[in-house]
């Protein structure tokens, strides 16, 4: 039977799907609510999908951070070692043109809803313009993203001053002389106390647990290339060694005024920053506890401290969302996420999820692999395995790492050990950097 299938985005996994799907002759189409291909990575002043601000930069390095059909070097040899959103989005941009992927993307176009009616069919609502439309599809790839929507924290009392998330955080100035408080100990929390520290007034930063550091050079070389060296000993083993290193690197946390750290490396998702030592050593960024209350301006942290501040911004990360299914069908916003490979469900052979991982790492190196996978299992040159099942839930029951049970640690896998799994699944020649040879036209 001839396949059609439906993407859910044209982000950095959603373009690689359709890339990889017409790659083996496969009709696709990719729709996206953005008017450009790069998803996350557009920034924009004014709410939309995308949650990065003026000064995003990444904290994967770019050799870590590629897709294998088209790197940086074949892009821009100068791109930077931790590339800027905009390098990113033209990045995107670029592959997307290269493979002459514009014509299967309908943009301006959002997907309501995704109704499974048996193993051959999707019907999806679409609705361009305000007008709504179905359409039939055999398959659908989910490439959606999953740091979109906000998930905000409660706490007794009331703020009156300003209180935004992370996802509205587009840039510092307008935190000018203002008291800032920021919440989390992400990448969000600390790249936004950095940003607000250059221009506020105060900033500090409120964590409910200890987090470890990650600089993002070490010996001179991105971090993340360094750990690399050790990916072929056992998560434990590395894991401990990144933690001796950082010890020597940087100390303890009490030497900064931070909660001290009471895990294991990788128990949390690790904050990468380079600044947020040197700003809380140079009296910029002030080290806060968990919140207790609110009341009016006033914030009460667990250890007794009150302050009052004018804004407060929550980096406190995103519900895994899919708006777009009956939650009866699928909602996996709580966990557990049991996909075989992050990417197939037990029950639906015409449903696969692409970039839906959270790698101490990179995640569309790993959603080009997926997208190859998935486009090979449609080509019939790949079968998905029959105890499909009890794989699913093998992996829920074997995570890479034992992380913390917060809603922010259910889909975690490690970069080189989940890059690893996906390649066992495809033949040693599986990068492909020249257009398509099929003739498939767009609809
Ligand atoms: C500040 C910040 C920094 C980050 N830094 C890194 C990093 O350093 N490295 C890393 O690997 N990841 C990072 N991430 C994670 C980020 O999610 C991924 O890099 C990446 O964007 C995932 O690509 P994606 O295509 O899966 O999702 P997205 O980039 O989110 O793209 C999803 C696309 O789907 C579209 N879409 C969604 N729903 C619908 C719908 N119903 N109908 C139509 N279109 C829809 C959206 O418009 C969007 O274009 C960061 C995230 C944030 C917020
Ligand atoms: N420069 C960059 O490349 C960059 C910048 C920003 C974000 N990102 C990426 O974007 C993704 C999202 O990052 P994020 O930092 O926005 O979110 P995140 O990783 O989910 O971190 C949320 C933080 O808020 C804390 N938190 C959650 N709820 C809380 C509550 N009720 N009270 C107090 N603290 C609470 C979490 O604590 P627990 O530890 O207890 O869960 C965690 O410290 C990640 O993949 C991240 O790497 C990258």
């Amino acid at each position: 039977m001839n396949r059609k299938v439906a993407i859910i985005g044209a982000g950095p996994s959603g373009i690689t799907a359709l890339k990889n799907l017409l790659d083996k002759g496969i009709e696709a189409v990719a729709f996206d609510r953005n008017s450009d291909v790069g998803g996350n990575w557009i920034y924009s002043e004014s709410e939309s999908h995308s949650s990065v601000f003026e000064t995003t930069h990444i904290i994967s390095s770019k050799t870590l951070s590629q897709y294998e059909d088209f790197t940086f070097d074949e892009f821009d040899p100068e791109t930077s070692d931790y590339p800027s959103h905009d390098e990113l989005r033209r990045y995107f941009q670029a592959y997307a043109k290269k493979f002459d992927l514009y014509p299967f993307i309908r943009f301006e176009t959002m997907v309501k809803s995704c109704k499974w009616i048996d193993d051959q069919t999707w019907e999806i609502t679409i609705e361009k313009d305000g007008i709504e439309e179905k359409e039939i599809f055999t398959d659908l790839a989910v490439c959606n993203g999953h740091h979109w929507k906000p998930r905000y924290p409660d706490y007794p009392g009331e703020f009156t001053g300003e209180f935004i998330h992370s996802h509205h955080f587009k840039k510092a100035a307008p935190f000018k002389d203002k008291k800032v408080l920021v919440i989390g100990g992400g990448n969000s929390a600390c790249d936004v106390a950095v940003e607000t520290s250059r221009v506020s007034k105060k900033t500090a930063i409120s964590w409910r647990r200890g987090y470890r550091i990650v600089p993002k050079f070490f010996f001179g070389k991105p971090s993340d290339k360094v750990a690399e060296r050790t990916k072929w000993l056992p998560v434990e083993v590395r894991m401990w060694l990144n933690q001796i290193l950082l010890k020597i690197m940087i100390g303890d946390n009490e030497a900064y005024g931070l909660r001290p750290v009471t895990e294991p490396f990788g128990a949390t998702h690790p904050t990468i920053n380079d600044e947020l030592l040197h700003k809380i050593r140079h009296g910029k960024v002030k080290p806060r506890m968990d919140i207790e209350r609110f009341d009016g301006k006033k914030v009460i942290f667990e250890d007794g401290k009150e302050e009052d501040y004018d804004a407060i911004v929550a980096c406190t990360g995103y519900w895994l969302s899919h708006p777009f299914f009956d939650p009866e069908f699928i909602d996996y916003s709580k966990g557990p996420v049991p996909l075989y490979l992050k990417m197939f469900h037990e029950k639906y052979p015409n449903l696969f999820f692409i970039g839906m991982f959270q790698p101490l790492g990179c995640i569309w190196p790993g959603a080009e692999l997926q997208s190859k996978i998935m486009a090979r299992n449609l080509s019939g040159e790949w079968k998905r395995p029959e105890n499909i099942q009890e794989l699913c839930e093998k992996e829920v029951k074997n995570p890479h790492f034992k992380q913390v049970n917060t809603p922010r640690h259910t889909i975690t896998v490690d970069y080189h050990l989940f890059i690893k799994a996906l390649k066992k699944q495809l033949p040693k020649e599986y990068v492909s950097k020249s257009k398509r040879k099929s003739k498939l036209v767009s609809s």
